[in-house]
């Protein structure tokens, strides 16, 4: 078959794989080809494992895979066919040099772009789906224009605003998709043609237009005020738990004004993902570059409360199991940075079990979807650890339950069942406010929930 339009994506992870399987799922006209430098994670999209737990992806990449979707190790090639290229390489923050712990590592998105200057024999728009500093698209630019084969190069801007765990139905029914092109006329009919993409199936009301500098900055402060939300609720917390107030009582009394809104009120342990504190630091980086400290140090504070919080629950967990963690043996609900997915990135379960194992206490971890992911992020640490997926054997023995990620699975469970087989007196830190509070303590659970009173048995 004659495919209308040959589109590369190069990156095949969390973005780039279920992103263009959607594109390749919507439009059977375009051939669409998935790159990556790991040879491993190519040969898992292309089996019956596919290398990212995501709900509803198996379906779709089952359906294209093969037909209009392909998974390939081949960059030469694929750039050289490509008529659009989409980047989705990974930008972490710096671990080095200037900038480091806070600017955007560009070392995977420079070659990137080096790649394309190598191998591109034809004119190609160049779209920018990963997360970068605003002005990124200035330096691609220049980088694809240092040749003098003449090959003409549009870059634009199309930051995803997927989130983990409901990816598919946000790149299916997205709030919107935004497009942010050079003002010329070559940039406008790129932009033309990569709105002509999502037009397939996104209403056009919802595909937004803008310059090339807003689209970039847009998505950093999306991230910035979606991580704000969760440290402004997460700071009312600790006042909660000072003067009996009940956080889920304030945020539905303030969530219900219109002008505020009643999303991404849930109190936690904190944010985690690959993406808030990295994206919030490059801005208050970029902000420093500027000279505008009082802004940066604006954003900076969400993510310094959100580093609080994280030592905060480890810290009520201590005091409230009688100041001591050593020997004890702490069941952890959840790993992964939150429901339906199996990501751990930046999870505060992370944070939480390193801490807890200083505090010598042994961890049996359960989770569905990320038990090999945390066997990876605590290969170095020091400590008993055991990775258990079923929740019932993997509390039996445990002095204590902490709740870190919101898996429906938890909601679920027979805790009179759990409490038998537990040693006692038996604790349960619920760091995501999910379980049925009063029914635990009635049961005999000392409950520590986040940001309301505890329930306690001990005088
Ligand atoms: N994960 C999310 O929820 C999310 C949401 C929106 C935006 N983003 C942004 O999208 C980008 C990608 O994020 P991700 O979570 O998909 O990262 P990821 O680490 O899962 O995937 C990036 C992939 O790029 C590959 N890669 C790196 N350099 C390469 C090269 N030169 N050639 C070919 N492949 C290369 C890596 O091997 C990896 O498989 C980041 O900028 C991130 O900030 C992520």
């Amino acid at each position: 078959m004659e495919f209308e339009k040959n589109i590369l994506c190069i990156g095949a992870g969390y973005v780039g794989g279920p992103t263009l399987a959607m594109i390749a799922y919507k439009c059977p006209q375009y051939k669409v080809t998935v790159v990556d430098i790991n040879p491993e994670r190519i040969a898992r999209w292309n089996s019956d494992n596919l290398p990212i737990y995501e709900p509803g992806l198996d379906e779709i990449v089952k359906a294209v895979r093969g037909r209009n979707l392909f998974f390939s190790t081949d960059i030469e090639r694929g750039i050289r066919e490509a008529d659009i290229i989409f980047v989705s390489v990974n930008t972490p923050t710096k671990t080095f040099g200037a900038g480091a712990g806070m600017a955007a590592d560009l070392q995977y998105w420079e070659k990137t772009a080096r790649q394309i200057r190598q191998y591109a024999e034809s004119p190609k728009i160049i779209v920018e789906k990963s997360t970068l500093p605003v002005k990124t698209a200035h330096a691609m630019e220049r980088m694809l224009q240092a040749t003098n084969n003449h090959v003409h190069f549009e870059v634009l801007s199309n930051p995803e605003f997927l989130a983990e765990g409901t990816a598919i139905r946000d790149l299916e029914y997205p709030d919107r998709v935004l497009i942010g092109s050079r003002e010329t006329p070559s940039g406008l009919k790129a932009r033309q043609e990569l709105v002509e993409i999502y037009a397939n199936w996104v209403p056009r009301e919802r595909i937004i237009t803008s310059n090339l500098w807003s689209s970039e900055l847009s998505k950093l402060v999306a991230n910035a005020f979606l991580a704000q939300r969760i440290s402004s609720i997460n700071s009312i917390t600790s006042l909660c738990e000072k003067t009996d107030a009940d956080i889920t009582e304030v945020a539905r009394a303030v969530g219900t004004d219109s002008r505020i809104g009643d999303k991404f009120l849930n109190a936690s342990v904190g944010f985690g993902g690959s993406c808030f504190k990295k994206d919030i630091l490059n801005l208050v980086y970029i902000c420093r570059y500027y000279g505008l400290e009082e802004v940066a140090d604006y954003w900076e504070g969400v993510v310094k409360i959100n580093d609080y919080q994280k030592e905060r629950f480890v810290l009520n967990m201590l005091t409230a199991m009688f100041n001591t963690l050593a020997g004890k043996r702490i069941c952890i609900f959840g790993f992964a940075f939150k429901a339906n997915t199996g990501d751990t990135r930046e999870s505060p379960a992370i944070f939480v079990c390193k801490r807890l194992l200083e505090e010598r206490a042994e961890l049996v971890i359960s989770d569905p979807k990320a038990l090999e992911n945390a066997r990876e992020d605590l290969q170095e640490a020091q400590g008993k650890i055991s990775y258990v997926e079923d929740p019932y054997e993997a509390v039996a023995g445990c002095d204590a339950i902490a709740v870190l990620t919101e898996w429906d699975i938890y909601r679920q469970l027979d805790f009179k069942k759990i409490y038998g087989s537990m040693d006692k007196p038996c604790f349960i830190f619920d760091g995501r406010n999910i379980l049925d509070h009063r029914g635990l303590f009635e049961i005999g659970f000392n409950v520590f929930p986040i940001g309301k009173p505890p329930l306690t048995h001990l005088k």
